[in-house]
């Protein structure tokens, strides 16, 4: 059993605590008693009344994540047991496949700062929270207890890690047998893709496009398609197995591009699907053919509140660009991932280079993050990141 600390924090700051807001930020601690490393805590008011009990980081803005608001609710290991079950039952009321989707989305799922993705029999975990790494034992143990599956990584190679003062590393926290190969075999939307967990973006694969690339195939049939920033392939091989009639996905990243191909090939893609390692901003300047479906799912241009207006920019540049590389009756597709631009700003972005371009359109299709990425709705800002809009072209 862990041993907490106690921790004060003004009475002010208690009603977003009883609304089920998960995180206390540090100005709102009282820091003389408060413990001088990441630690489990209990917190109380001014009054030395019980609120909640989570994780400390004295080195982080978010304070603390709150993991419960029972003051006899123990923090072990059937704690997590009964946090990862509650998860899986929500994803199947729901009809995701919980072989092959994020188990857990941190806040969204009481599991403040911890992603889990399963890719079949392995799972990767990643600590957005530092402190929450003091449970790392327990929730490995949980994760072997439900699932026993044959490996579990831990993916803590992000650039969030370091607002946190937390070490990246990344690597095998357990498995059943030696392993030999980075690349893991996946179903989503009755396709195959091989995913590398090691060494992939995020945890590999960007389970969080699903409805986006579900609603990509009901609109891709007989048609010419253009997938930018295609990764390994997610939109370009949905499109080719819902019948496109030619895809060309780019990227800019070489092992991407390579994976993209492999994917191909596993879902019998052969001729009509290509792959083109590349910048957009190249891509767009050397080709000037028009497409009756583009989809643009960028990078997040935006890390900070402050990155903001130069990422509308940026985006905007390559929107208007892209609106004008859509034939007449065809649809453009936008992601955005950023959780510090709103959806109307998505939309303005989208409005105005229209109005630059002298064209017109219509949203026929509005879409976030699939739904083993939940929404929080005392937390929104903080959960819901992804943005997509499709634009039918008058
Ligand atoms: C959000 S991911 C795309 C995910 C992908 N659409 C999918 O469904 O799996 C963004 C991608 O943009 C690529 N990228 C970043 N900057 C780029 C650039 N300047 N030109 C081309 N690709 C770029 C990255 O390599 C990455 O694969």
């Amino acid at each position: 059993m862990r041993k907490s600390s106690a921790i004060k924090i003004s009475k002010q700051y208690k009603n977003r605590i009883d609304f089920g807001y998960l995180w206390i930020f540090s100005n709102e601690i009282n820091k003389d008693d408060a413990p001088k490393d990441i630690s489990y805590v209990e917190v109380y008011d001014d009054k030395n009344r019980f609120l909640c009990k989570g994780v400390y980081n004295p080195f982080s803005l978010i304070a603390i994540r709150v993991l419960s608001f029972l003051k006899e609710e123990k923090i072990d290991k059937e704690f997590f047991i009964n946090r990862i079950k509650r998860a899986v039952e929500y994803r199947k009321n729901l009809g995701i496949d919980i072989r092959y989707c994020r188990l857990s989305y941190g806040e969204s799922d009481f599991l403040p700062g911890l992603v889990v993705d399963r890719y079949g029999d392995v799972i990767v975990i990643q600590f957005y929270s530092y402190a929450m790494e003091i449970f790392k034992e327990e929730i490995v143990a949980a994760l072997i207890e439900i699932f026993s599956p044959l490996c579990i990584l831990i993916r803590n190679d992000f650039y969030q890690r370091d607002i946190e003062k937390a070490p990246q590393d990344k690597g095998i926290i357990y498995s059943k047998d030696k392993v030999t190969d980075n690349l893991v075999k996946i179903n989503h939307l009755n396709c195959v893709f091989l995913v590398n967990v090691f060494d992939g973006q995020k945890t590999g694969f960007y389970y969080d496009q699903l409805l986006n690339r579900e609603y990509i195939s009901k609109i891709v049939k007989d048609k010419e398609v253009l997938d930018l920033c295609c990764y390994t392939g997610g939109f370009s091989v949905i499109a080719g197995v819902a019948g496109a009639k030619r895809v060309v996905g780019v990227d800019s990243s070489s092992y991407a591009i390579e994976l993209a191909k492999e994917n191909a090939k596993l879902n019998n893609l052969t001729k009509n699907v290509e792959f083109i390692e590349m910048d957009v901003d190249k891509f767009l300047k050397e080709n000037t053919e028009k497409f009756d479906v583009i989809i643009y799912d960028p990078p997040s241009f935006v890390r900070s509140k402050k990155d903001k207006k130069s990422a509308i920019k940026k985006y905007s540049e390559i929107v208007k660009n892209l609106l004008k590389k859509t034939k007449k009756e065809g649809v453009f597709n936008f992601s955005v991932c950023a959780r510090h631009i709103e959806d109307y700003e998505v939309v303005d972005i989208v409005i105005n280079s229209l109005l630059k371009n002298k064209q017109k359109g219509f949203i026929i299709y509005t879409g976030t993050q699939s739904l083993d990425h939940p929404i929080y709705a005392p937390m929104i800002a903080e959960t819901k990141y992804l943005k997509f809009i499709s634009v039918l072209m008058e």
